[in-house]
């Protein structure tokens, strides 16, 4: 079986599964729990200062639901813990002992002010915890307050309190970031700048579930009221890769680590979050919905993957497709693909005709000598992928590579041995000599 273990910023854990910040991990009988199904570490439900903040008693949470009832996103107006604060510490301490061998991250949102920090820091720091995660992403309630996604929105606060933690604690910082924000270079810059060993995200993004079309009222709602909630799940899980995938490329953050968060349920989620540049993984929503024994899924498949991938290491892992991101304009316009269809595993469903035809580029046949048949015509397919994106069968649709000098039936011409892109184009007027 591979090393699954990892030493992310100095914080060792048995496996790169850790369990994120929220009801999976606000007390002491749900960690416990965790580490005995098997869970590498946890970042503790966010503490506050006391008085405790006060949840509503009404729903918090909501799902966007497949057809078939899978949850695909998931919203919640949950506050920080409402627990008070020496009771979440006297607990921390005691799993901590319970586990030694599992990282214990703790997650932190006061004020935003140096007083407050400096009182707080050394509370968590006597509990023998591993690091703390300053939660500057979380986007309702507490931003209205001033703190989470407001902080973690200004790249100058962000800084500000990363420099106190960094000077009143010893423990390693992680900064986690809100995905609520235009360009999430700028906060992870500022973080790195403020002296942050990590940066961590996403929390979650902004959002409402919708509306009940008998009243015309916001669902979920409390006593007739909602507001704007988190949202996670399997549905941000491309937010987030690209995410973590910019600050990774950045040459002004590349190589900070980074634990990576956002819809991870299975381990082909956290080998995505892993090789676009994680050192860790954490999980919120699939724990929430299907229980913590998850992890020893995550935690046997990854092993396996790296068994017959000759991977020896999560640090071998760890960035190798951050190279294979590229902007845009430096893709190469002379690659062509076709689509092909193989006619034995078809069911002759028809959808990929009706997409193509509808809103693509009239590339498939619907019948042949007057029996239903789908076929690609080379001659008009762009290789845009929708056909396979639609296909109800597993790999019944695929591109196919032209090699060089091969010819393109749509253009008549040769294909290019010599790559080109749009910054070389001859159709770019800003164009630069190859
Ligand atoms: C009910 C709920 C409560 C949460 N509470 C916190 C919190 O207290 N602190 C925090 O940093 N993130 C909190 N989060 C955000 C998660 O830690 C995580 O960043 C987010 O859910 C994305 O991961 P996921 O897609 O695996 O759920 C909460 C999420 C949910 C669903
Ligand atoms: S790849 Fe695009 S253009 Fe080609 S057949 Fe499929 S949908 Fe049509
Ligand atoms: S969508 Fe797939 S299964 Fe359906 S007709 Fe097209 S190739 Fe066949």
């Amino acid at each position: 079986m591979a090393d699954l273990s990892i030493d992310f910023v100095g914080i060792k854990s048995p496996n790169p599964f850790w369990l994120a910040s929220a009801p999976p991990t606000d007390k002491a009988v749900n960690v416990l729990r965790a580490f005995e199904a098997g869970w590498g570490g946890v970042v503790w439900k966010t503490l506050g200062e006391d008085p405790p903040v006060v949840n509503v008693h009404g729903p918090r949470y909501s799902a966007l639901l497949s057809p078939d009832r899978q949850v695909m996103g998931f919203n919640n107006i949950e506050l920080i813990s409402d627990r008070p604060l020496a009771t979440n510490l006297k607990e921390i301490r005691e799993v901590k002992r319970a586990f030694p061998d599992r990282a214990m991250v703790v997650s932190l949102m006061v004020p935003c002010q140096e007083a407050s920090w400096k009182n707080i820091l050394p509370q968590v720091e006597d509990t023998g915890a591993d690091g703390i995660e300053l939660n500057f992403g979380c986007p309702h309630g507490m931003s209205e307050r001033g703190m989470g996604a407001a902080v973690g929105q200004v790249p100058e606060y962000i800084q500000m309190v990363t420099e106190w933690c960094k000077h009143y604690s010893k423990m390693p910082v992680i900064v986690k970031l809100t995905p609520n924000i235009t360009d999430v270079r700028y906060p992870a810059r500022a973080a790195k700048k403020g002296g942050a060993d990590a940066v961590s995200l996403i929390n979650t993004i902004n959002s409402i579930m919708g509306v009940d079309p008998r009243t015309l009222t916001m669902v979920p709602s409390t006593a007739g009221k909602g507001s704007h909630g988190g949202y996670c799940g399997p549905a941000v899980r491309p937010i987030a890769l690209n995410m973590v995938a910019e600050i990774a490329r950045d040459p002004e953050t590349a190589g900070i680590p980074i634990s990576g968060i956002g819809g991870i349920g299975t381990w082909r989620d956290a080998l995505d979050f892993l090789a676009l540049g994680a050192g860790s993984v954490q999980v919120c929503t699939a724990a929430m919905v299907y229980g913590f024994k998850i992890v020893q899924d995550m935690a046997s498949g990854l092993s396996n993957y790296m068994d017959d991938m000759g991977i020896q290491s999560i640090a071998e892992i760890t960035g190798r497709a951050v190279p294979t991101v590229s902007d845009w304009r430096f893709l190469n316009l002379n690659h062509i693909s076709k689509a092909v269809i193989d006619t034995d595993k078809c069911i002759e469903c028809g959808r990929c005709h009706v997409v193509c035809e509808d809103t693509s580029h009239q590339a498939i046949t619907a019948t042949k000598d007057g029996q239903r048949h789908f076929e690609v015509k080379e001659e008009e397919c762009v290789g845009c992928n929708l056909c396979v994106s639609v296909c109800p069968v597993e790999d019944c649709i695929t591109l196919r590579d032209l090699a060089p000098g091969e010819i393109d039936l749509r253009t008549g011409l040769p294909v290019s041995a010599e790559p080109l892109n749009w910054t070389a184009h001859p159709n770019n007027p800003m164009r630069v000599a190859a």
